[in-house]
């Protein structure tokens, strides 16, 4: 059974805050413009979908971020983000990128120095 056939309700921890609808590739140069990380920096996307904007940050910014952290509510997402972090970074994994399958009116993001919702 393919997994998109599982209602949205009974694969998503609470209530929808957005649709799925990816950053564009092309957007990524000018949103870490917007963001200019500095050193040391702990970054979320709420709502991260399949992870790839985190996996591009830490690519491209590993020396100044300490941590890129995920949101995704709906399973069918997070299972992608999570594979799409093993296929890129191996499957030792890289330390600093963490994805979490939760609501994001659940998560504690009082250490964040930066946030894309
Ligand atoms: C506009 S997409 C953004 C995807 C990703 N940030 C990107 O840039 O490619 C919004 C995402 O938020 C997720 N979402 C919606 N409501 C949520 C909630 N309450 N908690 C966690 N994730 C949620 C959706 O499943 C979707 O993947």
């Amino acid at each position: 059974m393919e997994i998109e056939s599982i209602k949205s309700e009974d694969r998503c921890i609470g209530k929808k805050l957005a649709p799925y609808n990816p950053v564009s590739p092309q957007s990524y140069e000018i949103i870490f413009n917007l963001f200019a990380f500095n050193k040391n920096e702990i970054f979320y996307d709420l709502g991260c979908g399949n992870g790839e904007l985190l996996i591009k940050s830490l690519l491209e910014y590993d020396n100044l971020l300490d941590a890129c952290i995920g949101v995704e509510y709906d399973k069918v997402y997070y299972d992608r983000a999570i594979e799409n972090v093993t296929k890129t970074f191996g499957t030792s994994n890289n330390h600093k990128i963490k994805i979490i399958h939760d609501n994001v009116l659940n998560i504690d993001i009082s250490n964040a120095t930066g946030i894309y919702f």
